[in-house]
């Protein structure tokens, strides 16, 4: 069966994720490729409920963070990254379950059955980016540059904990990304990755 790629990009927030996601899958566009670039939390019912939830004050409890994530991971899957895969596209996906696994798991949910769960319903990705940058260098940057006031998932300590959990994944398809360096370096090094995976 006709298979294609998916590529993930992972790291705490103010690591410049997303600007990269778009400028990977547009370079990898222009090369030729069938792209598909999608995010999480995605487009899903569940997905914009998450979204919705950044907004309040209030943070949704973690049982129930859980459930959504798990939710819009499962209708994300479904609607998005299967069918892309299927047709042989090259998938791009800003956050996966690895998300899952540092930011819920830094607020104490149990990153091992998280990772486990998800590996049930979820494809394996070809590749994850990790893009490393200190939190307090991303804490500062999401103020300074995006003129952001950090929302609650954003608060020094909690990031701490989360690139805790990033640092200590360790699988063979983990590539770590010094992302305290100009969005076009990185961008070079992601397409070297994708590259040499596609060979
Ligand atoms: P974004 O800033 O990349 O759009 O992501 C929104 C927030 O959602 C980000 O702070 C990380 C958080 N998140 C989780 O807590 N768990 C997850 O599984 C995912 C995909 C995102």
């Amino acid at each position: 069966m006709k298979k294609g790629y998916l590529f993930v990009l992972e790291g705490i927030d103010g690591t410049g994720k997303t600007t990269l996601a778009g400028m990977l899958a547009r370079r990898l566009s222009e090369e030729g490729y069938a792209v598909e670039l999608t995010r999480e939390p995605s487009d899903s019912v569940w997905g914009r409920r998450i979204r919705e939830s950044f907004l309040g004050h209030v943070r949704l409890d973690l049982q129930e963070e859980c459930r959504l994530f798990g939710l819009d991971r499962e209708a994300h899957v479904a609607e998005v990254i299967a069918p892309a895969l299927k047709n042989g596209k090259l998938v791009v996906c800003d956050r996966y379950y690895f998300s899952t696994m540092a930011y819920q798991g830094a607020r104490g949910a149990n990153v091992e059955e998280i990772q486990m769960q998800n590996e049930r319903i979820a494809p394996i990705p070809d590749r994850v980016f990790y893009l490393q940058l200190a939190p307090e260098k991303a804490l500062k940057r999401i103020q300074e540059l995006r003129g952001d006031v950090p929302n609650n998932f954003e608060s020094l300590e909690y990031l701490r904990k989360v690139a805790a959990i990033f640092d200590a994944m360790d699988f063979p398809f983990f590539r770590r990304i010094n992302a305290d360096r100009p969005l076009a370096a990185i961008l070079q090094d992601l397409l070297c990755e994708v590259r040499l995976c596609l060979e």
